[in-house]
């Protein structure tokens, strides 16, 4: 038993893209450690709670989930979390299927066990993870980036807020910018910030070269993650007449 309990612990730790989740147990009594739920949990608007996620291969056999949270500490009481779903449709019905549970009014500071127990005919598996809020903000990116010639040679870059932050004016956010171009076939980048204004005028660019930007966003205070980087924004700064 313990051997298949420690295989699957290994291959949960380093899963990608997962936000501080501190993996406490995860279990397979079926042993098959790919039908335990890798669970991400992300907080998209501090502080107004937390969407957890997780994917259900497309050859599983049907699957139902029961998810639970409380907190770590102290007596308080289970609840429920409500699942929804998204992804596989009776047009691919191969794809996989994305679950989410939402998280609603948290405490701060304070931690959270959150429990996903994926019940099959073959058996069950369980995920037990360990979360604080702060430790899983990660705001959407900002949106509406543009990029526009100003003075001469100069470029105005401008953005807005994720529209998903919702409390922009008691926790701020602070942005950064990266910019890229190809020179003599290798690709160069500059990443520039923190900024808390939504624009920011740059200086010293090449006429005639294209250059990329993009622009992340994180909460002011350093709480948590950047955001992923926005859609990418394509200038090429004109070459001056002779
Ligand atoms: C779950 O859904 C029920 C019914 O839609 C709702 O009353 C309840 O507040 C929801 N709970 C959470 C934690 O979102
Ligand atoms: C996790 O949830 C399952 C299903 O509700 C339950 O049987 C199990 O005891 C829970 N585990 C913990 C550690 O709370």
């Amino acid at each position: 038993m313990c051997v298949r309990v420690c295989a699957a612990v290994a291959l949960l730790v380093f899963f990608p893209g997962s936000l501080a989740l501190d993996l406490l147990r995860a279990t397979a009594t079926s042993g098959d450690p790919l039908s335990i739920p890798k669970v991400h949990c992300r907080c998209s608007s501090y502080p107004n709670g937390a969407l957890c996620s997780w994917s259900q291969p497309a050859a599983s056999p049907p699957t139902h989930y029961i998810a639970t949270y409380r907190e770590r500490h102290g007596h308080s009481s289970t609840k429920m979390c409500n699942i929804t779903s998204s992804g596989s449709s009776s047009a691919f019905p191969d794809s996989e299927q994305h679950w989410h549970c939402h998280l609603p009014n948290l405490k701060l500071l304070t931690d959270y066990i959150i429990n996903i127990t994926a019940v099959h005919s073959g058996g069950s598996s369980n995920f037990l993870a360990s979360f604080m809020l702060e430790d899983i903000v990660k705001p959407d990116p900002p949106v509406d980036v543009r990029v526009s010639h100003h003075k001469s040679r100069n470029l105005l870059v401008e953005w807005s807020p994720p529209p998903t932050w919702a409390s922009q004016h008691i926790f701020p956010l602070k942005y950064q910018i990266l910019y890229q171009w190809e020179h003599k076939g290798s690709s160069k980048s500059v990443n520039l910030g923190p900024f808390e204004n939504t624009k920011i005028e740059l200086k010293g660019l090449i006429p005639g070269r294209a250059y990329q930007f993009q622009v992340c966003a994180r909460e002011l205070l350093g709480l948590g993650h950047c955001s992923s980087w926005s859609s990418p924004v394509n200038i090429i700064i004109p070459r001056t007449k002779a």
